[in-house]
């Protein structure tokens, strides 16, 4: 299923109320002889197994959460990460990124124009400047400054996309039509126990200009904690960032939720607190997170999201439980 597709084809049928049994706990042993790299969604076995190849080669896990969300990034098939980015209603394709250890140290910009790494400015903002988030022309500034080149991409696919959108030009449905969100957000550790994470985004397609959804903002899209775990989200953006969806797993995670509980309790916390959701078709939100321990787990408001495991050398495409059946 298409990720951009699979949203039309989920029903709003009845939402669970119980916690779902974590389906990993049994399966997985707590180990760390291994990298583990998980990412939302399938972008190809490439992308988890960079990061596991830069880990196990000797790189720093901050170099494999890096090197592999450039993928797809320089990916013109992908409509929803980087330079084959569906644009806002402008026209214009803007970009947001973070990064993040699991010290706490942390860079961003968002609403990034013109560059086709954001994430490698996030990783400059956070290592050459005092700051964490850069915004719209300081970003490219601060990126061209920095050796990244200006450049135009508006890819075929997403011209023609864009030309189709103007006929109607929905606003309204822009938010949460289906198609308009998808987020590679990567979460990888060590075999010393260290991580990081990193996620990359061209945000909502047909969005209002300056548009910033949750993947550059620390906390919502993303977050990092060598003392507890990793979380990442995908999906429409403004939900994750009225829960601080990805510290909230990780908090839920300090507390002893497993990976699993921890994602079930972040979406039933969006689901409580902003109801409308539920009666929202284009709405979806999806979780992956892992612990210390190397326990993980994913999960979406309805069926159809899937996230990516690297470990032990071998890659598994994990299709998510879902609050939706
Ligand atoms: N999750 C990506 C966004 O809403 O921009």
């Amino acid at each position: 299923m298409n990720r951009r597709t699979f949203i039309k084809t989920t029903s709003l049928a009845g939402i669970a109320t119980t916690l779902l049994p974590d389906a990993h706990l049994t399966s997985q042993i707590a180990h760390r002889k291994s990298p583990l790299v998980i990412n939302t969604w399938d972008y190809k076995r490439i992308v988890p197994e960079t990061a596991y190849n830069t880990i196990v080669a000797g790189g720093s896990v901050i170099d494999a959460v890096e090197q592999a969300v450039r993928i797809p990034e320089t990916d013109p098939e992908i409509t929803s990460v980087g330079i084959g980015g569906y644009p806002d209603r402008d026209g214009n394709v803007t970009l947001d990124a973070s990064i993040m250890d699991g010290e706490g140290n942390c860079g961003s910009v968002m609403f990034l124009e013109h560059i086709s790494h954001p994430i490698s400015v996030a990783r400059k903002v956070m290592e050459k400047t005092e700051h964490v988030y850069l915004a719209g022309e300081g970003a490219m500034q601060f990126a061209l400054e920095n050796g990244f080149t200006k450049e135009d991409f508006l890819s075929p696919a997403a011209q023609k996309a864009y030309q189709e959108w103007l006929q109607q030009s929905n606003y309204k449905r822009a938010k949460t039509d289906e198609g308009n969100h998808d987020t590679i957000g990567l979460i990888a550790m060590d075999t010393n126990g260290n991580m990081a994470g990193a996620c990359s985004t061209s945000g909502l397609a047909w969005k209002i200009r300056g548009r910033v959804g949750d993947s550059p903002i620390i906390g919502a899209g993303l977050y990092v904690d060598n003392e507890v775990g990793a979380a990442t989200a995908t999906g429409i953006g403004e939900a994750v960032v009225k829960v601080c969806g990805s510290f909230l797993i990780v908090e839920l995670m300090r507390q002893g939720k497993s990976p699993q509980e921890a994602c079930q309790l972040a979406l039933e916390r969006i689901l409580h607190k902003q109801p409308k959701y539920k009666s929202d078709e284009g709405f979806l939100v999806g979780f992956c997170a892992f612990n210390k321990d190397g326990k993980y787990g994913g999960m979406s408001y309805k069926k159809g999201f899937e996230y990516s495991v690297y470990t032990d050398g071998k890659y598994e495409v994990v299709k998510a439980e879902s609050l939706v059946k």
